[in-house]
């Protein structure tokens, strides 16, 4: 296992938001924790970053335990809906970030920056500012700029979140075909079972803090194992049909 959370427990102000969860994602799988609005999403994406710490509990990366290791050492990237691009900086500057702060050289950030550009298929809008991209170019950018420092695992929650429903399945295909080709492990939340169902390998299904099931999109609706699965796969059929 590349991710693994072993027993994890986290509470707000008495508030359960992680109640016992384990769960293993494997090196190169992509992993979507699905769940409600409030089903404790977020409170493990960014126990895992390193922005929250559990109450207890072990998290595991690469098979070294991180509790105590500052975020900026796990080699976490992120795409997340509200860490927005830099609105005062190109893209190329945004690409760049990261390697600014790591202080590359020069032209070391200039190769990657290029390379970067190149595989989210916007080789030559470097030198625009985000306010001149549309929303799913913003995305682009955002991922390209969570890869640029070479992590070894992606944290994206609700990535597409802000973005209309077309364009939303366009860039869902696409980020599936990216996290493939890089290779990198994955870990992506959402509340939209289609989104999940059609972009990971792995579905983590969660309801109130904990996890109700894990598996493949054709384990869990082949085989539900609780009634909040078979309701939370059927509201989802629902939602479908509506579209
Ligand atoms: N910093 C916080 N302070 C207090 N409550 C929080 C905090 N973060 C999350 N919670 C609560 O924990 C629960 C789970 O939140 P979250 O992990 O953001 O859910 P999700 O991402 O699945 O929507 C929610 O009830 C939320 O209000
Ligand atoms: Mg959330």
């Amino acid at each position: 296992m590349y991710v693994e959370m072993k027993h994890i427990f986290k509470t707000f102000d008495g508030f359960c938001a992680s109640n016992d969860v384990s769960f293993g994602v494997k090196k190169g799988q992509l992993a979507a924790l699905l769940g409600p609005s409030g089903s404790g999403k977020t409170t493990i994406l960014r126990m895992i970053a390193g922005l929250d710490a559990p109450d207890s509990g072990d998290i595991m990366i690469d098979g070294e335990r991180v509790n105590r290791l500052p975020g900026s050492r796990r080699g976490i990237g992120f795409v997340f809906q509200n860490y927005a691009l830099f609105r005062y900086m190109t893209v190329a500057e945004n690409i760049a970030f990261g390697l600014q702060v790591q202080k590359k050289p020069k032209n070391e950030i200039r190769e990657r920056v290029d390379q970067l550009l190149e595989l989210i298929s916007m080789p030559d809008l470097g030198k625009r500012y985000p306010h001149q991209l549309s929303g799913g170019q913003k995305q682009r950018v955002a991922f390209a700029r969570a890869l640029a420092p070479n992590p070894q695992l992606l944290l994206l929650d609700e990535p597409f979140a802000a973005i209309d429903a077309k364009v939303r399945r366009e860039l869902r295909g696409w980020l599936k075909d990216m996290i493939a080709r890089v290779g990198i492990t994955s870990i992506f939340v959402t509340h939209d079972q289609e989104e999940a169902m059609e972009v990971a390998d792995v579905i983590i299904l969660m309801n109130r803090g904990g996890i109700e099931q894990m598996g493949s999109a054709g384990e869990i609706c082949g085989n539900p194992r609780t009634d909040f699965v078979r309701d939370f796969i059927d509201a989802g059929r629902y939602e479908d049909m509506k579209l």
